[in-house]
């Protein structure tokens, strides 16, 4: 069987980072209040001429030489993003052309903070049935550029980056146990949560993109069961169980939501990959981000089991495993 195996990995933040102090200057905060509830310290925010585009290039490219590639290896690109440059065309079409590719597909996906899971999905999905060769998978946002600078309660949570990986279809034994690539995935969604996490505006009502609003505590009451809901689905599929992984990378909104999840699951910390400190919630870029990291550090090698899983607006939520 053909299973979507890393070839390479790549990610990229705005050069302006904001630190929490920085904050308490447009809002009524403080570092101690951020710390405690979210485990942010700081944050990246994209400035002039930095956009979802240029970021999603960049983070593209380097997964590209990560996998000792060009673009013309490729035949699809897939980029999760809630913030695209423009309402059309797609960020994929306009990073296809940055990146000089005429031939294949490129389009864009929408799952808010679980994008990148939806898109590896997604893309794993035309890889596995033979119709494509090689995918990008890019998750980028840049949220700052629609969050209310004015309210405190969201205005302190997020951050700006892209992250993006090179997948390839590659003949595999069928065995989940030493096979390589996407062992499993399963995504989920409930409609009936759009309200407690969302935008105030879109192009077809307000014909703007709107801020974002969010009930943080009702995300929270849902976040854990929701996450550990779809690992367990994993673990179903697959026969595998938390003491079998070597990395867990959750998407990055909030440490107190990361750490209850990985103790309900009973994944030890130590295989729990943590870049919210830095980077705080970059939506669809925070976990290829978080996976960059460990993979850059040493951490993530080759052979290693590693659990992604992300919960966000719509709801959306979904859980990835991959054998590096
Ligand atoms: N600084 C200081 N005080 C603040 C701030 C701030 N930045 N924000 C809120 N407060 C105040 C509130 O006004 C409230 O004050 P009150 O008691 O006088 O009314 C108090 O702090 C407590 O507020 P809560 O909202 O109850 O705080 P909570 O402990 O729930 O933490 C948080 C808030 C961090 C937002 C948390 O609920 C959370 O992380 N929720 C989940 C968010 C999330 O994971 N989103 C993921 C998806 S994002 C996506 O998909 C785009």
């Amino acid at each position: 069987i053909k299973r979507s195996v890393v070839l390479g990995i790549g990610s990229a933040l705005p050069k302006r980072a904001v630190t929490n102090a920085e904050l308490t200057e447009k809002v009524d905060t403080s570092d101690e209040w951020i710390v405690q509830r979210t485990g942010i310290q700081k944050r990246h925010i994209a400035g002039e001429g930095e956009t979802s585009s240029t970021l999603g290039l960049a983070a593209a490219e380097a997964a590209l030489k990560d996998a000792g590639l060009t673009s013309a290896d490729l035949d699809l690109i897939v980029v999760a993003t809630t913030t695209p440059d423009l309402t059309f065309p797609s960020t994929a079409t306009q990073i296809q052309a940055k990146l000089g590719m005429t031939h294949g597909a490129a389009f864009d996906i929408q799952a808010v903070c679980s994008g990148f899971v939806y898109g590896v999905t997604i893309a794993d999905k035309f890889l596995s049935s033979g119709s494509h060769k090689r995918a990008l998978v890019i998750g980028v946002d840049t949220l700052s550029r629609i969050v209310d600078w004015n309210d405190r309660t969201t205005c302190v949570l997020f951050g700006d980056g892209a992250g993006a990986v090179v997948l390839e279809a590659q003949d595999q034994k069928g065995d989940v146990k030493t096979d390589r690539g996407v062992l499993t995935s399963h995504l989920r969604s409930d409609g009936r949560h759009g309200p407690k996490l969302c935008a105030t505006g879109g192009p077809s009502t307000t014909g703007n993109a709107g801020v974002i609003t969010m009930e943080g505590k009702e995300v929270f009451k849902h976040a854990v069961g929701m996450i550990t809901d779809v690992i367990t689905d994993a673990y179903a599929a697959t026969g595998f169980s938390s003491a079998d992984l070597n990395w867990f990378v959750p998407h990055q909104a909030n440490k107190r939501i990361i750490d209850s999840s990985a103790e309900k699951l009973g994944i030890n910390p130590e295989k729990v990959v943590i870049t919210v400190d830095r980077h705080g919630n970059t939506s669809a870029a925070s976990i290829p981000l978080a996976l960059a990291t460990a993979y850059g550090d040493g951490r993530i090698k080759k052979g290693d089991l590693v659990m992604l899983e992300a919960m966000g607006g719509g709801f959306t939520w979904g859980s990835v495993l991959i054998r590096w």
